[in-house]
């Protein structure tokens, strides 16, 4: 019988595509212990120290690249953090232990837990700083979009690409009043307007998931945010372009030091996750995209979705925890 070799850094890839379920499943129980207290800050914590629990066990030398802030301001998964155990592979990490704090201090729909994974060096080292975004879902051609364009006619070439009429386009966007113009625009072209009060890593995955409705991403969420969302669509397909929004000495600063040379460069997914990557979400409160995390009698569920960019395969994972329910643990 012929034997198959897989490659060792593969397999481990493959394994640890399964290992960051727990990461992403520990955080949503953690901060989802606490939902609906208006306790931004509690919920958020829990799910840092959960995560970073989960991490530090993972048979990886990892370093956030995208985290809770800068070490000064942030007590833990830091920028420059270390994480995992150290007997693996270099590997850069983005987390957003929480995305979408307000969303589960209130108990709204939408929060995740959320973390991208990729060869050391190959995802983007941006600022906690606003960027501008732009994306869409697999299937249409290249340039169907343009940043530097304006919402309208970024509709109307998509509507063109997906042989509809511009009104039965549906964009969604953060629900701000820096976006006033741009609904009005789009609202008078006649197409819809989806608007989230947060959460816009999901609100991007959402242009790309047809059962949503959604086509098109437009305006300025967090850059964070913005590079863990390319991370999923470089794992399902999908166009999408942003920008870094630059707009103090400061920021300047922080920007140099991170290497990033030309602050105003546009991004294509591919310059902000340079390789193949992992992405994981594990719902917190329930979503469009995921099931929020039920507590039973003896039971925890949580239900959270991995892609591996490699392949382009996408799992839903409903996962059932009894010692998780026994022992109380995050
Ligand atoms: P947090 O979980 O950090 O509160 O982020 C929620 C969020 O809505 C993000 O999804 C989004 O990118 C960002 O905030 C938008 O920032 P702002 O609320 O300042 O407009």
């Amino acid at each position: 019988m012929a034997t198959i070799t897989v490659h060792p850094e593969l397999l481990l890839e493959r394994i640890l595509s399964l290992e960051i379920v727990r990461v992403t499943e520990r955080a949503a129980v953690s901060a989802a212990r606490l939902r609906g207290r208006g306790k931004e800050k509690d919920s958020d914590q829990a799910a840092v120290d959960a995560m970073r629990r989960e991490l530090n066990k993972l048979p990886i030398d990892g370093t956030v690249v995208i985290g809770e802030g800068e070490i000064d301001e942030a007590p833990m998964l830091f920028i420059g953090e270390k994480v995992g155990n150290k007997s693996g592979p270099k590997v850069d990490i983005a987390v957003d232990p929480l995305e979408g704090t307000t969303l589960c201090a209130k108990n709204m729909p939408g929060a995740i837990a959320t973390i991208a994974m990729a060869e050391a060096g190959t995802l983007l080292h941006a600022p906690d700083c606003y960027m501008d975004k732009i994306a869409i879902g697999p299937g249409y051609p290249k340039g169907t979009i343009d940043l530097d364009a304006s919402a309208v006619d970024n509709i109307i070439s998509l509507a063109k690409a997906k042989g509809v009429k511009p009104s039965e386009i549906t964009a969604i966007l953060l629900d701000r009043p820096r976006h006033a113009d741009k609904i009005e625009a789009i609202r008078k072209l006649g197409a819809s307007v989806s608007l989230i009060s947060d959460g816009d890593v999901a609100g991007v995955i959402h242009c790309a998931e047809a059962k949503t409705g959604i086509d098109i991403y437009l305006g300025i969420g967090g850059a964070p945010e913005g590079v863990l969302s390319a991370a999923a669509l470089r794992c399902i397909g999908g166009q999408m372009q942003t920008r870094l929004i630059i707009d103090t000495e400061e920021l300047r600063e922080r920007t140099k030091k991170m290497g990033i040379k030309d602050p105003k460069k546009k991004y294509e997914i591919e310059d902000m996750v340079k390789g193949d990557c992992l992405f994981s979400a594990t719902g917190v409160t329930d979503g469009a995209m995921l099931r929020g995390v039920k507590f039973g009698k003896n039971m925890i569920e949580t239900e959270t979705v991995v892609m591996r960019s490699a392949t382009g395969t996408v799992r839903r994972v409903v996962a059932e925890h009894r010692q998780l329910a026994k022992f109380h643990l995050g």
